[in-house]
């Protein structure tokens, strides 16, 4: 079982052998968001003491479980939003000393690059990878609070080889889209309005760093702004809450395109750098961003090794990919004691 509450989602799922999926409910409080333009943290608390039980059981009635069929309980203990996070680490905790399971603590970051190793699902709407991938491996993980390259030699030994140095790209979309009035989440929002808008509309610079494998995405969310307020007609002193009603649809799909293009040919650029330098057996994407369609066809384009991707609903929060990690943990590591067991917001990889 999987427990998974970070940010807004509240998340369980029963995964067998890390690989077989039985099981997948993600309850979302998106919606109390939406008119706020980003995650409100309380509202989101709140949510998940609604949902966590009754998401919990949906998760073992999905899966024709009972409790005495689950091996052990992973919960994500950070990083993430504290009141969130105290959620699921509590009711897992609970669940893990009433029921005498081994309870594994699991790092929300790792954990969304074993999203890539479910290849079975009793749902057979879920689109998934043939095989699960081969190991050593490297990891793109670009969600809206993290841009990590990571090169996996083993489960539960890896190396942090490149992060962003400021926003992740996740969080860059989501602050780009509300420049331009767009729906929050960003990532979702500025794709469709790409899909009518010219790439090559704005040139907008890419950041080229000193660590090789790092990324930057603060410089083109300014250079984003700029643009947009040259667009206008207005100089930079204009209040960006007041660009979106001085722009039509068409200048805000070619901002929304020229960005989206910008910020992915970074990650794919840093990408293809580690992938030659790195030599891995196999490559994965995982995180919110992972879920953009022009991504993969970039990473299609620029990567010889060929990337399997999964479905999109398991490239955002989930609480199979805590699960199937959980199930390499229970192989390796000592369980957490239930009664110490505490979250860690700021968790690192
Ligand atoms: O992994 P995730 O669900 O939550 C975090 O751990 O942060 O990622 C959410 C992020 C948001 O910033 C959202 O705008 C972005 O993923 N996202 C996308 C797409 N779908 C979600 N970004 C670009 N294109 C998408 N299609
Ligand atoms: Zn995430």
């Amino acid at each position: 079982m999987g427990i998974e509450t970070s940010c807004d989602e509240t998340a369980a799922a029963v995964v067998e052998g890390g690989q077989h999926m039985l099981s997948n409910v993600v309850a979302s409080s998106l919606d109390l968001h939406t008119a706020y333009g980003g995650v409100v943290p309380e509202i989101a608390a709140r949510s998940h003491v609604e949902a966590i039980i009754p998401v919990i059981k949906q998760a073992l009635d999905l899966a024709s479980c009972s409790w005495s069929d689950i091996d052990a309980i992973s919960v994500t203990e950070g990083p993430g939003l504290a009141g969130s996070l105290l959620i699921g680490v509590v009711t897992a905790k609970s669940l893990a000393a009433t029921l005498n399971k081994p309870l594994y603590a699991i790092n929300h970051v790792e954990a969304h690059i074993y999203a890539n190793f479910i290849t079975l699902a009793n749902d057979k709407s879920y689109r998934l990878p043939a095989k699960p991938p081969s190991l050593p491996l490297l990891a793109l993980i670009v969600s809206g609070g993290h841009s990590h390259l990571v090169y996996l030699k083993d489960h539960g030994d890896y190396q942090v080889i490149g992060r962003t140095l400021d926003d992740a790209v996740g969080e860059a979309f989501d602050k780009v889209a509300k420049m331009l009035g767009l729906p929050y989440p960003g990532g979702p929002s500025i794709a469709k309005a790409a899909e009518n808008g010219n790439q090559d509309a704005y040139i907008l610079p890419k950041a080229h760093l000193a660590g090789k494998y790092d990324f930057s995405f603060s410089g083109l969310k300014t250079a984003v702004l700029r643009t947009a307020q040259r667009v206008a007609g207005k100089d930079f002193t204009l209040p960006s809450h007041l660009l979106p009603e001085l722009l039509t649809d068409q200048q805000k799909a070619d901002i929304a395109a020229s960005f989206q293009s910008v910020a992915l040919e970074t990650l794919v650029d840093v990408l293809e750098k580690a992938v030659q330098d790195y030599r891995p057996t196999s490559v994965v994407i995982g995180g919110g961003v992972a879920a953009n369609q022009s991504l993969r066809q970039l990473v299609k384009k620029r990567l010889k090794t060929g990337v399997d991707y999964t479905d999109v609903r398991l490239c955002t929060d989930n609480g199979a990919m805590i699960a199937a990690l959980g199930y390499y943990k229970l192989q390796k590591t000592t369980p957490s004691d239930p009664y110490s067991l505490d979250i860690d917001p700021s968790l690192s990889m």
